[in-house]
């Protein structure tokens, strides 16, 4: 790897890295390249904003020539790159979203982390970039983690939030599949990301996806076209958007950047996988959960109309959004044009309320996993 330059605290890298064209072959130990200035000491961990600190290393892994390089593991530090890097002009980039708790005992724990890599494998897919090998993918996850466990803060919401992506390295601006590709992955430690219950607004003029589309790949490009609409809400008080279909705006998909389920009559009912709807790992874990209690999951699509028929009726009892980032996500208002709903209070006994403690306490290791949701890393 070309040596970085240290620049008070921080590394730049040159840009590109130069490797030998090695395959990886499982098993290998990834080369380590520790940094020799923690920023940890002066980082309050108790203070921290969603998304804005970082753990001090992050890998790095090329693709060039058909190949995966070997992995790394470098300090965390600034990229270089030519402005005619294909990811600048035409978003040829995914990434996911997962994360690491720390349990009482000091135990680390890595959450579905396979899941995450099954579907960033399918959003490279649909991306045109090249699989990743899944064993050599987390056996990277779980070195960083493993060396950044100081990291992890402890407490209610608190976790390590790691971010895997992956962007078109080529220095071309023809539109066409990038040949190189960079795939890193840093973490940040995380506390809650929303301080409150959400006001949401259902979007009937924009949209965040369509048939055919890239609505089911986690890419860039997804989230910078929901960026207008969704400030265009925040601009009248709302916290997030509530997707509906492109084609009639009459069935609805997400929440924001998360899936949706509400309590509505009995039973417990969420957007199916259309094609066009992000495949929550969150959203599956509380499906599965909520059935291994007995509540009646509708996965099916959902109309508007139902669902201002239940806040009009109080038959919609509560409603939620989930994700990585929120967990889970209370939904307080409920907006349609110039109708404004609210949810009644929860209690204890709300589903989302002791869904989410469940997860909490199988992700923190309190109870036992009976699913094998967790890899223990440290
Ligand atoms: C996640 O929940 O992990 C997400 O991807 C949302 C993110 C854009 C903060």
């Amino acid at each position: 790897m070309a040596a970085g330059r240290g620049t008070g605290g921080r590394v730049h890298y040159i840009w590109p890295y130069q490797y030998g064209p090695r395959m990886i072959t499982t098993g290998q130990k990834i080369a380590i390249q520790r940094t020799t200035k923690s920023r940890l000491p002066e980082t309050d961990l108790d203070q921290i904003k969603f998304g804005r600190t970082f753990s001090d290393h992050m890998v790095v892994m090329d693709y060039r020539d058909g190949a995966w390089q070997a992995p790394t593991i470098v300090p965390f530090g600034d990229l270089r790159m030519s402005p005619a890097t294909l990811v600048l002009h035409y978003s040829q980039t995914i990434f996911e979203g997962l994360k690491a708790y720390k349990g009482e005992g000091g135990q680390v724990n890595l959450f579905r982390p396979q899941a995450n890599i099954a579907r960033m494998n399918r959003s490279t897919h649909r991306m045109c970039m090249p699989h990743i090998p899944e064993d050599v993918f987390l056996e990277a996850l779980v070195e960083l983690v493993r060396l950044d466990k100081d990291w992890i803060p402890q407490g209610e919401e608190a976790a390590m939030y790691i971010r895997p992506f992956m962007f078109a390295s080529d220095e071309y601006i023809g539109v066409r599949p990038s040949e190189s590709y960079r795939f890193m992955i840093f973490t940040c430690p995380v506390r809650g990301y929303y301080k409150e219950a959400v006001r949401v607004k259902i979007e009937t003029e924009y949209s965040r996806a369509f048939p055919g589309g890239t609505g089911t790949a986690k890419c860039g490009g997804n989230y910078a076209g929901a960026l207008y609409p969704a400030k265009l809400g925040q601009d009248k008080g709302f916290h997030q958007l509530v997707w509906t279909d492109a084609k009639e705006h009459r069935f609805i998909e997400e929440s924001g950047t998360m899936n949706i389920f509400f309590h509505l009559g009995d039973k417990l009912v969420t957007p199916a996988l259309s094609g066009t709807i992000l495949d929550g790992i969150t959203r599956d874990s509380i499906i599965e959960m909520a059935r291994a209690e007995g509540i009646t999951v509708e996965e099916r699509p959902i109309t508007v109309a139902e669902i201002v028929a239940g806040l009009r009726n109080a038959t919609l009892h509560e409603a939620f959004g989930t994700g990585t980032a929120a967990t889970i996500a209370h939904i307080q208002t409920i907006a349609l044009g110039e109708e404004v709903f609210d949810l009644p209070a929860l209690t204890d006994s709300s589903h989302s309320v002791h869904l989410g403690r469940k997860l909490d306490e199988i992700r923190r290791g309190a109870v036992a996993d009976t699913r094998g949701w967790l890899v223990n890393v440290a």
